[in-house]
């Protein structure tokens, strides 16, 4: 069966949803605010994943927002930081989701959503957003204690879906994400909402790159 694994940060929820409670809360600096933080959040959980130091991907996100904090000397207290991961919990998806998933589920492709991360926040997520329904599963890494783009982690998303890695493809804004699948024997495809998002110029590429999630019923037909 042909199988579809969404990421869901940053590629169906918008991680700078967040965006418009930082500028009441940081001003002029909610844009930097929010990048660093996501910026940040991703290089905790790679650099946890090297030092085999995990830690749940709720805390990378709030270490990262204390981090930010600091760095941009914003001033947040306890309560201001707590609620914006409050927040966190209920980001909103990007405005192609709701349409896109179901034209994919007219073409009888399963999906599942493959994020870092917990099944907890992941399901709450995809409730928040009304898109769950399009979902096989939810498939979050923290079992495995390690953080894409590990390889272990995308051959434990294969044996939870039961899919081989050549019927499976990762969706994914992150070229991170793209490229770690690739890597461990998937296919993938970017998703490049915006044009002047850049792919890192390694030796992987991948399979296509669509702007927007309907786009992908025109590139993977089910078997
Ligand atoms: C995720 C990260 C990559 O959802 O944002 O897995």
């Amino acid at each position: 069966m042909t199988t579809l694994a969404f990421d869901i940060y940053g590629t169906l929820i918008d991680t700078h949803g967040v965006r418009q409670a930082l500028a009441t809360l940081v001003g002029d600096k909610a844009t930097a605010f929010s990048q660093l933080w996501r910026d940040k959040q991703l290089e905790y959980t790679f650099r946890r994943g090297l030092m085999r130091l995990h830690a749940d991907f709720t805390v990378c996100t709030q270490q990262a927002l204390a981090y930010t904090n600091a760095a941009l000397q914003t001033g947040l207290s306890p309560d201001a930081q707590s609620h914006l991961m409050t927040l966190y919990k209920t980001l909103p998806a990007f405005a192609d989701v709701a349409t896109g998933l179901p034209v994919l589920q007219r073409d009888a492709l399963t999906l599942y959503a493959f994020s870092n991360g917990n099944a907890e926040m992941v399901t709450g997520l995809l409730q928040h957003a009304g898109i769950d329904e399009h979902f096989q599963g939810v498939v979050s890494v923290q079992p495995v204690s390690s953080y894409k783009p590990d390889p272990a982690v995308y051959r434990y998303f294969l044996d939870q879906a039961q899919v081989s890695a050549d019927e499976a493809w990762m969706v994914s804004s992150n070229p991170f994400d793209v490229m770690g699948a690739k890597s461990a024997g998937m296919r993938a495809i970017w998703v490049r909402r915006d044009a002047s998002a850049v792919f890192d110029p390694w030796e992987i590429t991948p399979d296509a790159e669509v702007a927007s999630i309907a786009e992908i019923a025109d590139i993977v037909k089910p078997r």
